[in-house]
């Protein structure tokens, strides 16, 4: 992947919450293309994996919990700068700071239930997205 992908998560608050439409709606009217889509529930052993950055901290086994609790959306985005693109879009990571408007402002709950996950770097776009798409799945 390179700097126009980024890679995103919709979580499962806000799968449960019918929230998948209005989401992706969104993502469409900020001109990010699709380009790779899945609806799936990771076990406990692939959000372990997904969220490995994360094991020395002392959320990780709530974060591992709860993204393995029911079904996701995962997607890659192409925008140009769009990692710093999509960041901006869904707002700050705790919906309670994210700016009017922004996806996490919109349809987040709390700092666990954001909405959505956003990759934080080029590097990490390339791996999120790779850790759940083939090459064969990319349009
Ligand atoms: P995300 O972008 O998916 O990356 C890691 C997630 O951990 C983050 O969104 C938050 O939902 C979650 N997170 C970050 N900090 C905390 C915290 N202090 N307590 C619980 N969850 C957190």
């Amino acid at each position: 992947m390179t700097e126009n992908k980024t890679f995103t998560i919709i979580k499962p608050t806000a799968v449960k919450n019918n929230y998948i439409g209005p989401i992706l709606a969104k993502i469409n009217e900020a001109n990010f293309k699709i380009i790779a889509l899945k609806y799936l529930k990771m076990t406990e052993e692939q959000a372990k994996a997904f969220y490995k950055v994360h094991e020395e901290r002392g959320f990780y086994s709530e974060l591992v919990n709860y993204m393995s609790s029911g079904p996701v959306v995962v997607a890659i985005l192409e925008k140009d700068n769009a990692v710093e693109e999509y960041r901006n879009f869904i707002g700050a990571t705790n919906p309670a700071d994210a700016k009017e408007g922004s996806i996490r402002k919109l349809f987040g709950d709390s700092l666990q239930a954001n909405a959505v996950h956003g990759s934080d770097s080029n590097e990490n776009a390339e791996i999120e997205g790779n850790f759940f798409f083939s090459l064969t799945e990319r349009f």
